[in-house]
């Protein structure tokens, strides 16, 4: 998207967690603009990863914004936890919650300062998001079906997204399977961030890495 800034978002799940205060400070100092974090659930995804506690101490370790992405059933009840933890972005999928839900999630949020994404599978159409849109800060595209970092990305996600630029002023972002060949497609279709995963971590250069997404 033209005039926008383009924000990357290193996902954590393919960094080392034995080492993940130098892991952050490594993309920090790369450049990269926020921290992704997956938080699943093993209900909603066939996965489990981490909780409020750890976004608690992600929290000391960097000093870039935390983009909690919530891949969990029953968002609702976990969503103060996470907030008190130091989040700065939440991100809900619009499979876990009705429009009700969602429209109080987003007034307790708005009195956090803390700044809502909607998500959408790959499946879900974008017509199921259309009434959460005035509700959100930014939208959060799947590119992958949630659950794993290392997935190759569904093209399928471009048209989403231009659609959805179409009608959306703000933030989108695309999420799985983001590489220096696809993060191009992604931003000429209107989004304007990019998580990456695997990409990132895996890189010898993590700056080129970077780079290569902008
Ligand atoms: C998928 C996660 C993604 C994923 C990205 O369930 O939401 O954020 O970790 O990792 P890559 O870039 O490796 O697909
Ligand atoms: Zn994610």
């Amino acid at each position: 998207m033209k005039n926008m800034k383009i924000k990357i978002a290193p996902s954590i799940l393919s960094a080392d967690f034995s080492c993940l205060a130098a892991e952050l400070k490594k993309v920090q100092r790369a450049g990269a603009e926020l921290i992704h974090i997956d938080v699943m659930d093993g209900h909603f995804v066939p996965n489990i990863t981490i909780g409020p506690v750890v976004v608690k101490y992600i929290r000391r370790s960097t000093s870039l914004p935390l983009d909690v992405h919530l891949m969990i059933e029953n968002p609702a009840k976990y969503i103060g936890a996470f907030v008190n933890a130091g989040s700065d972005m939440i991100t809900v999928h619009i499979e876990t919650v009705t429009l009700k839900e969602l429209a109080a999630i987003a007034r307790g949020l708005k009195k956090s300062r803390v700044k809502l994404g909607v998500s959408l599978n790959p499946a879900t159409p974008l017509n199921r998001i259309k009434k959460a849109l005035p509700l959100v800060d930014f939208v959060l595209v799947m590119s992958v079906n949630p659950g794993f970092g290392g997935q190759a990305f569904i093209p399928q996600a471009l048209k989403k997204i231009k659609q959805l630029r179409a009608i959306f002023k703000k933030d989108i972002a695309v999420d799985g399977g983001i590489n220096n060949i696809n993060a191009k497609l992604a931003r000429n279709a209107g989004a304007n961030v990019l998580a990456a995963g695997s990409y990132i971590f895996g890189a010898k250069n993590t700056k080129q890495a970077i780079d290569s997404l902008r």
